[in-house]
């Protein structure tokens, strides 16, 4: 007998390997549903959204060097794997100061959400309520924090504060946070001045968005979110709302130069709750901070939006965990988009990391719906990458995994 006799096609056969079926109509989001990585939800954030905001949230400061090397430091990293472990069961979920988390990520604040997505921050607050994860309001929120908290009483929350050069009026904020049952302050300290965005600069972006004659063409091709916004309450920085202040006049006001380490002792004689220090990018700093018994750091260069060139957080976070590890927890963020560069991080000794970009990509791209996304590729990543290293839990993910290489 011939072993490859050729025989007729039969529809037995072909019927299990046909990949598609006849078109159904629903609500499902099918691009969405395609997305196999953080990548490919950026890419289709970019089809949703005007240009000028696509670009304000993935640009980053000047050159955008720093927000490259940011990125690009995670693709240095090689794992050191054990087999021959058990890894059937993981468990992902990690302590941030105190409390359980069901993943080692906490979303980072991030201004003017919005814009990306008509549901903004009470879209993503939802997600890390319903994931019990940690949700953090930016002062230049577009949801104030007594908002926030009447539509996701029941996530933890985090306030992040820029101080105001009148502090009278930080003050007032704190407390306001501390009554809408926000659980720590994160004092934002790498914006001594706002960082200069070339591309929105380029763009023309305007807060709030304004219709010239290019936004106006651009419109036709992104109806969904014009008609969103335009149907929607105004963007406005609802906190300062009650300021009465342009967004041009709160953002001069927001951003203080003055601010130093005595402002934290300050801040520590009124807030009696966590605080948390974020844009740490030196040993030295992150000594006196633990000195000044801040609860926890941010080592953050702002995502790449303030200094360029600056320090590149993966490449400092082993110095500072050697500095100052055990003194108070420390958190990283910048260029996290996988669930490998989650472990990396956290393999170099960060107790949790920050995302700010992968969750905006993930609203732009569908509000809600796509930050769940996010997650949930995030947590298979991190799942199968810490099971692939022979590893059961975050804990036990330590720096004998990870190392550095030269180059990528
Ligand atoms: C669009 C956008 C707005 C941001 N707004 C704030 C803010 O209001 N306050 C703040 O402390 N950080 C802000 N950040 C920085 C983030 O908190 C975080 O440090 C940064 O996004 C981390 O880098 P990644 O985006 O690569 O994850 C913003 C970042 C982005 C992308």
């Amino acid at each position: 007998m011939q072993a490859n006799k050729r025989q007729l096609p039969r529809w037995k056969s072909i019927k299990p390997l046909l990949g598609w079926t006849f078109p159904r109509f629903t609500n499902e989001d099918k691009a969405l549903n395609r997305c196999v990585t953080i990548g490919d939800i950026r890419h289709l954030s970019r089809k949703r959204v005007p240009k000028a905001v696509f670009d304000y949230v993935d640009g980053g400061a000047n050159e955008e060097v720093s927000m490259r090397r940011t990125r690009s430091a995670y693709s240095r990293v090689e794992f050191r794997p054990l087999v021959l472990r058990d890894v059937n069961t993981v468990d992902l979920t990690t302590t941030i100061l105190g409390e359980k988390s069901s993943l080692p990520i906490i979303f980072a604040p991030t201004g003017y959400t919005r814009m990306m997505h008509y549901t903004g921050e009470v879209a993503v607050a939802t997600v890390a309520a319903k994931h019990n994860m940690v949700y953090s309001l930016s002062t230049m929120g577009t949801f104030s924090p007594e908002e926030l908290a009447d539509f996701v009483p029941d996530v933890r929350r985090w306030f992040q504060l820029y101080m105001w050069s009148d502090r009278a009026r930080s003050l007032e904020m704190i407390q306001r946070a501390d009554s809408a049952g926000f659980s720590a302050l994160i004092l934002t300290v790498d914006t001594a001045v706002p960082g200069q965005h070339n591309r929105d600069v380029r763009n023309g972006l305007t807060i709030p968005p304004k219709i010239g004659f290019r936004t106006f063409l651009n419109m036709s091709t992104k109806v969904k979110w014009w008609f969103n916004i335009l149907t929607t309450p105004p963007l406005e920085f609802a906190t300062l709302r009650r300021d009465g202040l342009s967004p041009s006049e709160a953002a001069a006001r927001v951003f203080d130069a003055s601010v130093t380490f005595e402002d934290i002792a300050w801040l520590k004689s009124i807030w009696k709750k966590p605080i948390i220090v974020k844009g740490v990018q030196s040993v030295e700093d992150a000594v006196k901070l633990a000195k000044l018994g801040v609860d926890a750091i941010v080592i953050s260069n702002h995502g790449g939006r303030q200094l360029d060139a600056g320090t590149v957080p993966l490449e400092i976070l082993p110095e500072i965990v050697k500095a100052v590890k055990g003194r108070m927890q420390i958190y990283i963020d910048g260029g996290i988009m996988s669930g490998a560069d989650v472990l990396a991080a956290i393999g170099f000794g960060a107790d949790a990391v920050l995302i700010g970009r992968a969750y905006l990509y993930g609203a732009m791209a569908a509000g809600a719906a796509g930050v769940e996304k996010v997650l949930s590729i995030l947590t298979k990543e991190i799942e199968s990458t810490l099971q692939l290293n022979g590893v059961t839990s975050i804990e036990g993910f330590d720096s004998n995994f990870v190392r550095l290489r030269e180059h990528g």
